[in-house]
């Protein structure tokens, strides 16, 4: 059985790229460039803690307002992203997931995400699940969308709309909630990020910036995470 200590499923906002580039003098981007370098290997250490998925928040859908160089940079970054692990994944059991609304993405970006997702999906080690164009109130509108088409194909009535049925039509469909969500950086708010998905999350904050996130970092998180007593709205183990 898997250990309860150990969050099966972790969830990042890996804030702070920009506070961190600007204290070295350094353009954003480096920040940004760095941090998805620090996302790669908090991957791997997150693997060999038994942490079994990892969702990370690359790209809000309230993003885009930033500086076009900005957006374009990051959206570079995802696409060498897409391209360059797909040999890391392979070799690592890992499998890749997208969630957000990616129809808003350039199509050459969408395909090779496509291209990734298709290739590691058979893979049993690590779920990586990485958020872009993602707003957890969009995600909850888009499920309803696709609930009312349901309806409206005679296939659903209102008895059939369940917590269930609702999670099942979200892009985390299939996925445990998360167990414990990590924020950088210092700020302690959600931000949209999956905010039917966190109704139980443990929250977990620290002033680091993600560029200087390590091993020993996640690791305290963790082990915070394993301090906590989850009693999901019941009482305590020893009241009665
Ligand atoms: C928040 O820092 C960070 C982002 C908006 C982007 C995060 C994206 C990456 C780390 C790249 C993702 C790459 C992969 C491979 C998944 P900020 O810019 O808001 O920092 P600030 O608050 O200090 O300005």
């Amino acid at each position: 059985m898997s250990d309860p200590k150990i969050p099966a499923h972790v969830a990042i906002i890996m804030d702070g790229n920009g506070r961190w580039a600007k204290k070295r003098g350094l353009p954003r981007t480096a920040g940004h460039k760095k941090g998805a370098e620090v996302v790669e290997q908090i991957l791997e250490d997150a693997d060999h803690m038994g942490i079994r998925y990892l969702t990370v928040y690359a790209f809000s859908t309230e993003n885009w307002l930033r500086p076009a160089m900005e957006v374009k940079a990051l959206m570079n970054l995802l696409r060498t992203y897409m391209i360059s692990s797909m040999e890391k994944c392979a070799k690592n059991n890992v499998s890749v997931r997208v969630i957000g609304d990616r129809s808003k993405l350039s199509a050459d970006l969408q395909e090779s995400i496509g291209n990734l997702e298709e290739a590691t999906k058979n893979n049993t080690g690590m779920h990586f699940q990485i958020a872009i164009n993602y707003g957890g109130r969009d995600e909850i509108v888009r499920a309803v969308k696709k609930l009312v088409a349901k309806a409206r194909a005679g296939e659903i009535t209102e008895e059939d709309v369940t917590e269930a049925l609702i999670a099942d039509c979200l892009d985390t469909a299939g996925l445990p909630d998360p167990d414990l969500l990590i924020r950088t950086c210092g700020e302690q708010r959600i931000s949209n990020f999956l905010i039917w998905e966190g109704a139980y999350t443990e929250y977990y904050f620290t002033d680091t910036a993600w560029p200087d996130f390590t091993k020993e970092e996640l690791q305290k998180a963790v082990d915070a995470f394993g301090n906590r007593e989850r009693r999901y709205g019941g009482l305590t183990g020893g009241q009665s």
